[in-house]
């Protein structure tokens, strides 16, 4: 999960990263309450997930707090990059002698954390990769050791950081890798770090990446970063009951266990669609290996709810969960939905148990429920069911 600025900030803050006050809002006329507040020149700055901000004219110098009236209208609803900006940032304005560039992340293609850091800060960091890649280094960190104060200044040593801050900038460095491995992150970029004229050393810029992986480790307080107005609400809803949901566009919904099945039935019923006026897997979701009741339900529950779905291909492969569990679950989830399941299913069951699980089927007799023998039979049904409606 990608933050904005002004929540990295606020992992910045909790680590003790040095950077500038500021509040988020979401209106100019609070831009000037906080600018007031804040009694020294501001920054605007556009909250959107982009890069390049300031060259987009989303950052902007606002000299009194009139100004930074004049900049939020400006700013707010601004296009960046195809983000609309929905939120600034108010923040102090610190006087800047140098720009430096200080980055974390995971370096998966050498199964390894890295650091970055250069003297050249400010302006985009490929850049100066491609044009003067001796002046970014790149220091792999070893995950056990981690980063101590004598290694952060290693670190800004090799970027070619000046000696007078060195013992400064290893201060905020060392935090960022507290921000890095104490919330879980895989990337933590600060681009500008800034030197200030009497040396102190800022993080004016934050960029940060949540492992979601890592999420059960920090339910409490990363949920609230969730951005809950870019998030398709049947995928919110599926998140709520733990579920593998991603939406497509299609007209044929889509359950199964496992992911490598459930991918594989969306390539079948994209196939069998071809043949029934191009109808598309409408979601890929995967219910896993315990195919209870309520999971079923809970799938069957988010799939209804897309008003695209015409119909539904439920494609289990029975295992450990035998068919019979996953049979009764069918039934047992079309009890529970009651009127609430109005599509006709489409249901596929092998493996483990599978006579067993037919005959469940068979005798619940369910009037939306059609059994097919073979997964390609069951995706042509699908397809069909959708494309009639
Ligand atoms: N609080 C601040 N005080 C002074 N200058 C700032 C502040 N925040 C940003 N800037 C200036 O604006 C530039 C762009 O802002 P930044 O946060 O890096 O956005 P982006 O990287 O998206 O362009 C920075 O390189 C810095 O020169
Ligand atoms: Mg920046």
């Amino acid at each position: 999960m990608d933050l904005f600025e002004y929540q990295a900030k606020e992992l910045f803050v909790k680590h003790g990263v040095p950077s500038s006050e500021g509040r988020v809002t979401d209106s100019a006329e609070d831009a000037r309450a906080i600018a007031t507040e804040i009694g020294k020149p501001v920054m605007i700055k556009a909250q959107v997930k982009a890069g390049g901000r300031g060259k987009a004219g989303g950052v902007k110098f606002s000299a009194t707090p009139d100004d930074a009236f004049t900049n939020a209208q400006n700013i707010l609803g601004l296009d960046i990059k195809g983000h609309i900006t929905k939120k600034i940032l108010v923040a102090e304005a610190k006087d800047i002698a140098e720009e430096y560039y200080i980055s974390f992340l995971l370096d998966r293609s050498n199964r390894t954390y890295l650091a970055m850091c250069s003297v050249e800060g400010g302006m985009e960091i490929e850049e100066v990769a491609a044009t003067k890649p001796d002046r970014l280094a790149k220091v792999p960190v070893d995950a056990v050791k981690g980063v101590d104060l004598a290694f952060a200044r290693s670190i800004a040593e090799q970027g070619h950081l000046p000696a007078d801050v060195l013992d400064a900038a290893a201060v905020t460095i060392q935090k960022l890798w507290e921000v890095f491995i104490g919330e879980d992150a895989t990337l933590v970029e600060v681009n500008p770090l800034v030197r200030t004229p009497d040396n102190e050393i800022l993080a004016l810029d934050g960029k940060v990446t949540l492992d979601e992986n890592a999420e059960f480790r920090h339910k409490k307080e990363h949920e609230e970063f969730a951005d809950k107005d870019a998030t398709d609400p049947l995928e919110l809803k599926a998140k709520q009951h733990d579920l593998n949901y991603v939406k497509l566009d299609g007209q044929v919904g889509i359950i199964g266990n496992g992911a490598g099945l459930v991918m594989s039935t969306l390539d079948v019923v994209a196939y069998a669609g071809e043949n029934h006026d191009g109808v598309k897997p409408a979601n890929f979701l995967d219910i896993g290996g315990g195919a209870s009741a309520e999971v079923m339900a809970n799938g069957l529950d988010v799939i209804l709810g897309d008003k695209q779905v015409k119909s539904v291909f439920v494609n289990v492969f029975g295992g450990i969960t035998a068919c019979d569990a996953v049979a009764n679950g069918i039934v047992k989830a079309l009890e529970i939905l009651g009127d609430a399941a109005t599509k006709p299913l489409v249901v596929r069951l092998d493996g483990n148990n599978v006579d067993e699980g037919r005959a469940i089927l068979a005798k619940a007799n369910h009037p939306l429920v059609t059994l097919a023998q073979t997964m390609d039979e069951g995706a042509d049904k699908a397809a069909e069911l959708a494309a009639a409606k």
